[in-house]
């Protein structure tokens, strides 16, 4: 298997990459903000609880999200490999997939940082706000889930940089562009 996760602030182009990538490399596309909307659109227990914290630009708590994905890794354990999609975005969640994929005798190969500055980032989420219907593209929000991207999920990065599998790619300029140097680094550490 080879697995990746696509890592950045909200409005970096994380699922915007994904789709393109999955496509490519025939990897499963797991993300947790779609699988959360989901929950909220089908009003699960978990959907009820998740729209409290996602109204206002928090995190979802560590226990919901990891017990939301115990199962998504075993239904697909015969695949090409994961594109994690806004996950892990505390340490406990990065130490969760590490144990987990270890058991599964596989491992993350590569996080994928896409930095794209913070006007770009509200500019972007404003712009998909007029369409997107998702209560988190509002101003207030969308400062707030930056703020909440340095404080609580930046950290990861570290986590990943002892493992040596740390990788920053600028995520300004077009789309293709954007996915070449993405492509770039995936053929480096395939
Ligand atoms: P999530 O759904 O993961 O959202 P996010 O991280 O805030 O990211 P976005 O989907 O807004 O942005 P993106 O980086 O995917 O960019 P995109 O490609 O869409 O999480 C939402 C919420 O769920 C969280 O706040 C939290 O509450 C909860 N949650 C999710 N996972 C969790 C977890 N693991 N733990 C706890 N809570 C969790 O692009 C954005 C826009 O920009 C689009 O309109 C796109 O068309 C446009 N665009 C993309 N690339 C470019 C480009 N190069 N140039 C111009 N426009 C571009």
């Amino acid at each position: 298997m080879f697995n990746i996760v696509i890592f950045g602030p909200p409005g970096s182009g994380k699922g915007t990459q994904s789709v393109k990538l999955k496509e490519k490399y025939r990897l499963v596309h797991l993300s947790t903000g779609d699988i959360l909307r989901d929950a909220m659109a089908k009003k699960t227990p978990l959907g009820v609880k998740a729209q409290e914290y996602m109204g206002k630009g928090e995190l979802v708590p560590d226990e919901d999200v990891i017990g939301m994905l115990m199962g998504v890794l075993d239904e697909n354990m015969d695949s090409n490999g994961f594109i994690f999609d806004g996950f892990p975005r505390t340490e406990k969640q990065a130490l969760f997939l590490k144990k987990n994929l270890e058991k599964r005798d596989t491992m993350i190969h590569a996080l994928l940082t896409l930095e794209v500055k913070r006007e770009e980032l509200i500019k972007r989420l404003i712009d998909r706000g007029k369409q997107s219907g998702r209560s988190d593209d509002k101003l207030s929000v969308i400062e707030n889930r930056i703020n909440v991207y340095h404080d609580q999920t930046a950290p990861v990065i570290e986590f990943y940089q002892k493992l040596d599998k740390y990788y920053p790619v600028a995520g300004m300029g077009t789309i293709d562009e954007i996915f070449d140097r993405l492509c770039g680094v995936i053929e480096e550490v395939k």
